[in-house]
């Protein structure tokens, strides 16, 4: 699996660990940045990016981290196809990919530790997307997507 990984500062080392165990894991990461803990930046801009990637297919899925996760989570889920799920453990992990086909997983470095954190990226990585009813449901999602556009 190609994943791509983008964070702010808060996020910086979250992201990092979650680069090195992907590769670990066997699968290529493309990481979008931010590249230091140290220097604050805007956590729009790497959801935006890691958004973007996924969408544009230089990544299958995409993992985002900023403090809380929701901030980037926005962001990225304002990039039309994206579906961008904040989680927090295993459970809600899993389900985003199963009912929700969740392309990027939102954590908060801040409220997740770093274990529980690499533990649902497993489990998000991990998971069968359902089918079935839970395929009309993303498709309504898109469907809201296309009405978004004509909007603009
Ligand atoms: C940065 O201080 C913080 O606001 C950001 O990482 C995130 O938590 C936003 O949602």
């Amino acid at each position: 699996m190609r994943v791509a990984l983008g964070s702010d500062h808060a996020g910086y080392d979250l992201k990092a660990l979650v680069a090195t165990t992907l590769a670990d894991w066997g699968h290529e990461v493309v990481d979008l940045g931010t590249d230091s803990a140290e220097t604050s930046v805007d956590y729009p801009d790497f959801g935006a990016a890691v958004g973007r990637c996924v969408t544009s297919g230089g990544a299958d899925l995409g993992v985002a981290v900023c403090g809380t996760g929701i901030g980037i989570s926005i962001a990225a889920n304002k990039v039309v196809g994206v579906r961008a799920a904040v989680v927090h453990d295993v459970t809600s992990a899993r389900f985003a990919r199963e009912h929700n086909h969740a392309n990027v997983l939102c954590l908060g470095a801040r409220l997740t530790g770093p274990a529980v954190a690499l533990d649902a990226v497993a489990a998000w990585l991990n998971a069968t997307p359902s089918g079935g009813r839970h395929v009309a449901r993303i498709a309504k999602i898109d469907a809201l997507d296309e009405h978004l556009e004509e909007e603009r």
